[in-house]
């Protein structure tokens, strides 16, 4: 029963007349955005020491997001996304127990080029976009755990966490749904893979500066709503 009615929605949702996605129409859409790294962390230096069997993680991030589509034509569109600041927990493995190293936050604007395959009238649009992605990391804190650790090692004061800006390819899949009055309304789902990889710095006074490469490499997704204009 639930199949039928979500089958005759379906169809009159297919069938139902709309404005068609055109040259200068701009959708804005806005919902929820997680941040989801596929983290590959080097093992951790000390100066030009190895400490093997360490490594960095980091966990997912959540935001608003605010993602904007201008139509160049009826199946190309140039895509700006932007979000309120990600905010992620580190740790570090392999140094006795997994320890929280700190926090960062960041913001990660990209520009996608768009292909809309379906006819510019359909009320479903999946799209596909590449483009290029700038991570901005800021706020990095070291955790009071982190300093503890780090006083035991012989650390002269609070230790200083810096990581380093990204830049990279992005790839995406996603879908508009149109509803509502002329259809200007728009439910909208997508995920990208962002190339994201950048180097912490954990300056440790009176120890020294551990560092690690981490490939962060994220699925993002979001989920929300949009306008057409
Ligand atoms: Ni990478």
């Amino acid at each position: 029963m639930k199949k039928m009615v979500l089958g005759s929605l379906l169809a009159s949702l297919l069938s139902a007349p709309v404005l068609a996605y055109e040259s200068g129409e701009f959708l804005l859409r806005s919902g929820a955005i997680t941040v989801s790294p596929d983290v590959n962390s080097s093992a951790l230096a000390l100066g030009d020491v190895t400490l093997d069997g360490t490594a960095a993680d980091v966990n997912n991030g959540s935001a608003i997001s605010l993602i904007g589509t201008y139509m160049l034509n009826q199946s190309w569109g140039l895509e700006v996304i932007a979000a309120t600041p990600f905010s992620h927990d580190l740790k570090v493995s392999g140094l006795g127990e997994t320890f929280d190293l700190g926090e960062t936050k960041h913001l990660p604007p990209t520009v996608m080029l768009q292909y809309f395959p379906f006819a510019s009238s359909s009320t479903v649009q999946p799209y596909v976009g590449v483009g290029f992605n700038y991570t901005v990391f800021f706020e990095e804190k070291i955790s009071g755990t982190a300093n503890d650790i780090f006083a035991d090692l012989g650390a002269t004061d609070s230790a200083d966490l810096k990581l380093k800006n990204s830049s990279g390819i992005a790839a995406e899949a996603g879908v508009d749904f149109s509803f509502g009055a002329d259809k200007r309304w728009l439910f909208n789902v997508a995920v990208w893979w962002m190339d994201i990889d950048t180097k912490a710095t954990v300056d440790i006074p009176g120890v020294g500066s551990v560092t690690a490469n981490v490939e962060l490499d994220p699925l993002v997704y979001a989920a929300g709503l949009g306008y057409r204009f």
